[in-house]
């Protein structure tokens, strides 16, 4: 009784204890091991990056993207997913200028439309495509490759929290493969899948095992690792695949309207113009992997702030122990699964 009264007031864990037993606390030992340092490794590493993002801010960065854009001109065909907002909208906009024609598959038609009329109509296709339905994205790969037969750039900018959208960059890659000869495919990852310390293939097909900035992490490493499996599948193709860090960057990232997320977006709005990129900046080291001559027959590498950025150790760990082999095997047996279906 003692215990109980005292712990409600300070201790609510030991009180959970007194009503629970002491079995179902153990409940609480697998978040204090896995999901607590993941939470603090997760801060820890936002922390830094918002401090290195005033550095790279005022002494650093570019203050404009001419530079590569007049480096890159070409007059062919990129798509862009993720263009209809924050960085991808902006990755868009350069290669507008830099000549390409971009096409947008998009999941939401009347927002392409405005974002189409923002950028220019002339230079923008548009496709209805949700990028999270297998079956909507064979249907554009189809539909794109009946009207051309060379691409020259594939930009995923897509937002990736869950597994699906690692699968959309998997789909898009290999179905547009056979027209990508000598082109590029950038893969918009983030330098948070550093953070990821164990991978578990099937853990990572099940959603329900992380929480959103574990799934967020574990989705980015997905994509990094997937990346560099198909840069080597697809080297003696002559296509390059790269992925970039874009920074810490001020978009539409969190998205939910629960309550948390609506107080969390709210201190992320007051605080992010003075720590965080604009998308435009964002948008740098993309654009620049795009289109720079430096990054010519430059493949399977890992960019930030226009410069490579060694690989996680673990990435090399696993390409050679054959899991970036195991993910793309998984991802073809998904597509196939919906296939016939
Ligand atoms: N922002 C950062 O600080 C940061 C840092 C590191 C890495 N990144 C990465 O950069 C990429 C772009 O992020 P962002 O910050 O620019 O995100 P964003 O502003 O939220 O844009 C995400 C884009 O993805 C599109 N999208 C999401 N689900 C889709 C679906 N099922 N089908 C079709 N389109 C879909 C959205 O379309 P709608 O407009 O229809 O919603 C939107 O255009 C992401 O991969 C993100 O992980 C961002």
């Amino acid at each position: 009784m003692l215990v109980s009264r005292y712990s409600t007031r300070k201790w609510p864990v030991l009180d959970h204890a007194v009503r629970w037993g002491r079995s179902q606390c153990l409940l609480w030992l697998p978040y204090v091991l896995f999901f607590v340092p993941v939470t603090l490794r997760f801060f820890v590493l936002v922390v830094l990056e918002a401090v290195y993002n005033l550095y790279l801010f005022f002494f650093t960065l570019p203050q404009s993207l001419q530079p590569i854009i007049s480096e890159g001109y070409s007059e062919g065909d990129a798509i862009v997913t993720g263009g209809t907002s924050g960085i991808g909208k902006e990755i868009a906009r350069a290669l507008i200028l830099a000549g390409y024609h971009v096409h947008l598959p998009v999941r939401d038609m009347a927002k392409g439309r405005k974002v189409a009329e923002e950028l220019g109509v002339k230079a923008v296709t548009l496709y209805q495509c949700n990028l999270s339905s297998i079956p909507e994205v064979l249907a554009f790969i189809a539909a794109f490759k009946s009207t051309h037969k060379q691409l020259e750039l594939l930009v995923n900018g897509l937002e990736s929290h869950m597994a699906i959208h690692v699968l959309g960059t998997f789909l898009l890659t290999t179905g547009l493969a056979s027209i990508l000869h000598g082109g590029r495919v950038v893969n918009v990852s983030s330098s948070v899948y550093y953070i990821v310390s164990h991978f578990d293939l099937r853990a990572f097909c099940d959603r329900s095992q992380f929480s959103r900035q574990g799934g967020y992490s574990n989705a980015k490493y997905a994509q990094t690792l997937l990346s560099m499996q198909l840069a080597l599948d697809l080297r003696e193709h002559d296509i390059t695949v790269n992925c970039v860090h874009p920074g810490m960057v001020n978009t539409d990232i969190i998205r939910s309207d629960t309550l948390g997320k609506v107080v969390l977006r709210g201190i992320v709005n007051t605080i992010a113009p003075f720590i965080m990129l604009t998308p435009k900046q964002g948008a740098l080291t993309p654009v620049w992997a795009a289109l720079s001559s430096e990054c010519d027959n430059v493949t399977g590498r890992f960019f930030s702030d226009l410069q490579e950025e060694p690989l996680s150790g673990k990435i090399f760990h696993d390409l050679e122990h054959g899991y970036g082999k195991a993910l793309f095997v998984h991802c073809e047996n998904l597509v196939k699964k919906a296939s016939n279906r």
